[in-house]
């Protein structure tokens, strides 16, 4: 895998919402990832203003239609679709969750975490080879997600799962650092022997969102400022690991855009390269 440590691009989740903000603000950003299911499905307004982005600043594509856990394989036209939208895009990356969101004729509209077993472990690898198969064109990563319940059958860790499938199958870890702090608030462990459990050299991209706590359970909801706690997980990793794209990813109140482009600074000076190689700071 190639070094990206001098060169991690900082950016956002492309959202349709703020996209008139996005485009005034592009010079600030190194990279957007798309949700290559939006660009799908989207519609014909939310398509063309994507397909404009080309050329205009790299793009890397996150998917959330796949559910690479359940026990069966994917659906090919839709792995089809997906290998189209990211040649028209020119996306060389893309990127899924660890996680089932349907079982066959249903879709769950929740991202589940799977039993970590070998028998789940080796269901979820031929998945990912048929997928990777299909889109031999990209890299393919997988995310850990974050999960509200875990299943007593589970004979292996969290990181133990993840590093299983992306080893067998060659793939990247998409790792979210904000569930990381999620799941090791809400499950007891500590975060920093989580990442040191990875595989640093196969971290090559990263999420950052911001969420609260409801009561005593911290809750992943992309609506909030990223936290000192979060930011501090993120200093950690970048001394391990050598990402190439570090995304923020805000779903909930868009609205706050000043929230947005601080999230940005404050990562880019947890990396440390300030602003330099932002034309721009974000308005
Ligand atoms: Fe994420």
């Amino acid at each position: 895998m190639m070094n990206f440590k001098q060169s991690a691009q900082i950016g956002i989740g492309y959202r349709y919402e703020i996209h008139d903000w996005t485009l005034a603000n592009l010079d600030s950003f190194d990279v957007l990832e798309i949700t290559i299911d939006h660009y799908l499905v989207g519609g014909a307004a939310r398509r063309e203003a994507i397909a404009a982005l080309v050329g205009q600043i790299p793009l890397i594509a996150h998917g959330i239609g796949l559910s690479v856990g359940t026990a069966v394989l994917p659906d090919q036209t839709y792995l089809d679709n997906i290998a189209r939208a990211l040649d028209e895009l020119e996306i060389e990356w893309y990127s899924e969750h660890l996680a089932l969101t349907k079982v066959p004729g249903i879709d769950l509209a929740n991202l589940l975490p799977l039993p970590r077993t070998e028998e789940v472990a080796e269901q979820v690898i031929n998945n990912v080879n048929f997928v990777k198969s299909r889109i031999p064109a990209a890299q393919f990563g997988l995310e850990n997600i974050s999960y509200m319940f875990d299943y007593p059958e589970s004979t292996m860790g969290e990181a133990e799962f993840l590093n299983l499938i992306c080893r067998e199958t060659d793939s990247y870890i998409m790792l979210d650092v904000e569930n990381v702090v999620v799941n090791s608030r809400n499950y007891h462990y500590d975060p920093r022997a989580f990442v040191d459990s990875l595989p640093a050299d196969q971290v090559l991209e990263i999420h950052m969102a911001g969420g609260f706590f409801f009561e005593q359970t911290r809750i992943d909801s992309h609506s909030q400022p990223v936290s000192p706690e979060t930011l501090g997980l993120l200093d950690y990793v970048m001394q391990v690991c050598e990402p190439r794209s570090i995304i923020l990813e805000r779903d909930d109140r868009l609205g706050a855009v000043d929230e947005i482009a601080a999230d940005v600074s404050a990562i880019r000076n947890v990396v440390g390269r300030g602003n330099e190689n932002a034309k721009s700071a974000v308005a």
